[in-house]
């Protein structure tokens, strides 16, 4: 047993990532993935969303995902629900949690949704009054709670009316989410302390999007602030595509790599993890933003230039 503090990784490349790619990526090659990320040490893995194929088209093969991924035990397997049609869809492939979503901000709620935010509410109460009592677990991802593309800051006190109201529906995992990495380390502090002492008996998980550069000083904060689980895509890939201006979430490599050196225990076997991050851009056409597949660890070793040993001779 490690006696260093541990830190839960939830991997969400097949779902923030894929559902941002232009180009569809086959079902076989998004269950090769899943199957390989099993394999890697996460707490965690959002597979896939139920959401509109008119709205993602890229996740409209999700029961096949679902149905064809090896589950390996130890690792929850989570989708993205936005409704109650979806989470019929989702039920029916035997998830351990449906991850419902919806906005803080008003404005991204109705351009990401097509609702108002009491519509939400309505429909995500309604799932969760189904579901409880049922072995699946609930998790609630708020969004643009660090702020709104097309709204500017959103209050805290808006954020905590929210976790307000689920937590009276029994609500006990919630994830805030930096939809297009606005968060800043000191209002992460702020949201993070508050949070955790106004909901105890809630488990909060940290989607920092590296929008700004700002996604792993947001994670040393929210640690430091009591935080230990945090959402991050392989290969640093990601997006809303109903928030302007959304890129890619904090890349799981490179957070890894950082928490192990500032000893924290993640769970994740680095090697095997590469190794899947390796085979990111081939899959979806392009470059990732990933710096750890670019630069290697920082103790990655490079031959001296010959003249080297030379010098002083
Ligand atoms: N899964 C599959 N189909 C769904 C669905 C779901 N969860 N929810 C609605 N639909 C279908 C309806 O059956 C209907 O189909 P039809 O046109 O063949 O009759 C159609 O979609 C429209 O239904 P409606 O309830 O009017 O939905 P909408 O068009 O207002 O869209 C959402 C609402 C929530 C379904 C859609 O906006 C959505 O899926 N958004 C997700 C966005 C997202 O994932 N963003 C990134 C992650 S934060
Ligand atoms: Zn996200």
């Amino acid at each position: 047993m490690s006696t260093r503090p541990r830190i839960y990784m939830q991997e969400v490349a097949t779902r923030d990532g894929f559902q941002n790619e232009a180009q569809f990526i086959a079902t076989e090659d998004k269950v090769r993935v899943i199957d390989a990320l099993s394999e890697c040490g996460f707490a965690k893995i959002e597979v896939t969303s139920f959401t509109s194929p008119k709205a993602i088209p890229a996740l409209r093969d999700a029961e096949d995902v679902m149905h064809q991924i090896k589950r390996v035990p130890g690792v929850e397997y989570t989708v993205l629900v936005p409704n109650v049609r979806g989470a019929e869809r989702a039920l029916s492939c035997g998830i351990d949690e449906a991850n419902l979503v919806m906005s803080a901000s008003e404005t991204h709620n109705r351009a990401n949704l097509r609702m108002t935010r009491e519509q939400s509410f309505a429909q995500l109460e309604q799932v969760i009054k189904a579901i409880s009592g049922s072995p699946v677990a609930i998790n609630i991802s708020l969004s643009t709670v660090f702020g709104c593309p097309m709204e500017g800051d959103i209050s805290e006190d808006n954020v905590i009316q929210w976790l307000d109201r689920f937590a009276s529906l029994g609500v006990s995992r919630v994830t805030l989410c930096d939809t297009t990495g606005m968060a800043y380390p000191s209002q992460v502090r702020s949201m993070a302390m508050r949070v955790k002492a106004l909901f105890p008996h809630i488990t909060f998980t940290l989607h920092f999007h590296n929008t700004r550069s700002m996604a792993l000083a947001n994670t040393l904060v929210a640690i430091s602030s009591g935080i230990d689980r945090f959402d991050a895509s392989l290969g640093g890939i990601g997006g809303c595509p109903y928030a302007p201006g959304a890129s890619g979430n904090a890349c799981t490599e490179d957070m890894v790599h950082m928490l192990e050196l500032e000893g924290y225990d993640t769970g994740i076997d680095m090697k095997k993890l590469l190794a899947v991050a390796a085979q990111l851009p081939g899959l979806i056409g392009h470059d990732v933003p990933s710096q750890l597949l670019k630069a290697g660890g920082r103790n990655t070793i490079h031959p001296a230039p010959d003249y080297v040993k030379d010098i002083g001779k």
